[in-house]
């Protein structure tokens, strides 16, 4: 009898407590619920944005040219109704698409929300991040490097507007290894110098950068330049003292983005494409010079210059114009591996013996035996989108567990109940 009433008193102490502890935690457990699905949204805002809108808004939503910043406080507080309405409907009369499928677009509601979700509460220097692992990174507008003012200057001028053009595509082309104003580098000479000017012809400066200068790092532009475009930059060599001092400024030093997948798949891609000439850790080999040594990197100090080297080859030699194989974001993953080994390059390479004991690199110019890649072979893969409707498990047990404890506390206590009944 005893027995029976404490194991009813202790059932409706479980009980009570139960319900207690489940209320207290309710609250807490719910804003977890929404912190964790927050989380996903924004992410999958991120990936999201990293396929759409990048191109126009920027890696990190900081705007390029003409299109405005998304990462910006007052669209942080801008409420849900008008941003999910701007990105559905687009902006009318402007290079602001519609997005929804409701209105012609790619995107389903959860996705806009996702995107909402990004905007008002995302972190934009993650989104910079997961935008550059997809290599989906916008290159940077050329016209940004000169400013405003200084191009109306040079328009002025007699044939103002090809000079105009030619110094911008001097900023985007040439200024990684030729300097700021065309004042040299340690990779390459002066462009704006009088003797160049007093001793050159327009048909020898043409004919040079149309189809660069055999076994050294100026390649010809005859593939990625019109002759327009060239006829232009040799107006601009050829008049360059007419030009407003420091017209084409240093442009602001542009590192390529690094994280983890990057350089596994700038690791990867030097494997399969670069080390049997450079050798496994760039010491070099017969076929080609060391890029891991301490002279490359005091020579080639910007990634855009070892960009530039990479994807126009060096004319005349083995080194191909790897620009006709891989995508930009490939070279550029390539770069940062390489950039790694500037800590700790030696002071004088080791080349890596072998190679068939052919001519050293200087002097083999045969054509180079490359195997022919598979389109996109080692593109980063684009993750699928993370499934919002997915069951959380987790929830179910939180949920299912105060359910299970409340069950059994009846149940002990209607058992309770009856015993103390019958043995009245
Ligand atoms: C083709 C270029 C382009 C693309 C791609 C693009 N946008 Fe835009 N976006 C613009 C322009 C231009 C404007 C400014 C429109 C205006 O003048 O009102 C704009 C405006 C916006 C605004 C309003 C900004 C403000 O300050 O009011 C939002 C929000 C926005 N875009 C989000 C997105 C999202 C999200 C995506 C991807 C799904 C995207 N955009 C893709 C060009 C683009
Ligand atoms: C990857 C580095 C690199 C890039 C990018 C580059 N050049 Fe060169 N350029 C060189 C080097 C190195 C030389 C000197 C070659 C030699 O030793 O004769 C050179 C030489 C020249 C010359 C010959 C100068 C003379 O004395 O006659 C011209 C003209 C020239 N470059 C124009 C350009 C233009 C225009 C561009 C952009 C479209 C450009 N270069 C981009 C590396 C580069
Ligand atoms: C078929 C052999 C071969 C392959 C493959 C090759 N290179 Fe080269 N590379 C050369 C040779 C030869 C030179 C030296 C050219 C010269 O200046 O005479 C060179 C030069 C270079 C330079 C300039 C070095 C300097 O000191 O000026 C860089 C940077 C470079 N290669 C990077 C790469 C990268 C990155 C890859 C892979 C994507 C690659 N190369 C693949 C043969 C090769």
């Amino acid at each position: 009898m005893r027995l029976q009433m404490f194991s009813a008193f202790f059932a409706a102490l479980v009980l009570v407590t139960t319900l207690g502890v489940y209320i207290l935690y309710e609250p807490t457990r719910q804003d977890r619920a929404r912190a964790d699905l927050l989380t996903s949204q924004i992410h999958q805002g991120e990936i999201v944005f990293a396929q759409n809108c990048a191109v126009c808004h920027g890696g990190a939503g900081e705007g390029l040219g003409a299109n405005p910043a998304l990462a910006n406080p007052g669209l942080r507080e801008t409420d849900y109704e008008t941003l999910a309405k701007t990105i559905a409907r687009g902006r009318y009369n402007t290079a602001m698409p519609a997005w929804s499928v409701g209105d012609g677009g790619p995107l389903n509601d959860a996705a806009i929300e996702a995107l909402v979700a990004l905007i008002q509460h995302g972190d934009w220097q993650t989104t910079r991040l997961v935008v550059a692992d997809l290599g989906l990174t916008p290159r940077a507008p050329i016209s940004v490097t000169i400013p405003a003012e200084t191009l109306a200057q040079i328009t002025a001028l007699p044939d103002g507007a090809k000079l105009a053009n030619a110094a911008q595509l001097y900023a985007a082309n040439c200024i990684a290894c030729h300097g700021a104003n065309g004042k040299a580098t340690a990779l390459a000479p002066a462009l704006n110098d009088a003797k160049i000017r007093a001793e050159r012809t327009a048909d020898q400066l043409n004919k040079t950068i149309t189809q660069g200068i055999a076994a050294t790092l100026m390649a010809g532009w005859n593939q990625r330049l019109t002759p327009a475009q060239i006829a232009d930059l040799v107006l601009l060599i050829q008049r360059w003292d007419k030009l407003p001092a420091n017209a084409i400024p240093e442009p602001p030093p542009q590192p390529i983005i690094v994280t983890p997948k990057i350089l596994e798949t700038g690791k990867n891609l030097y494997a399969q494409n670069c080390s049997w000439c450079h050798g496994t850790e760039g010491q070099g080999t017969r076929r080609a010079p060391a890029l891991n040594v301490q002279s490359f990197f005091q020579k080639v100090t910007s990634d855009a210059a070892m960009t530039l080297i990479v994807t126009n080859g060096v004319p005349k030699t083995a080194m191909p114009a790897w620009g006709e194989r891989l995508g930009v974001s490939e070279i550029e993953a390539i770069v940062a591996f390489a950039r790694q080994w500037q800590a700790t390059a030696p002071a004088v390479a080791m080349p890596q013996t072998g190679g068939g004991g052919g001519p050293p690199w200087q002097r083999n110019n045969a054509a180079p035996n490359l195997q022919p890649l598979a389109p996109n072979q080692t593109g980063a893969a684009t993750p699928g989108a993370p499934n919002l409707g997915q069951i959380d498990w987790r929830q179910i047990v939180l949920l299912g567990a105060p359910g299970i404890a409340l069950l059994i506390a009846l149940g002990a206590s209607t058992w309770a109940l009856w015993r103390l009944r019958d043995s009245e």
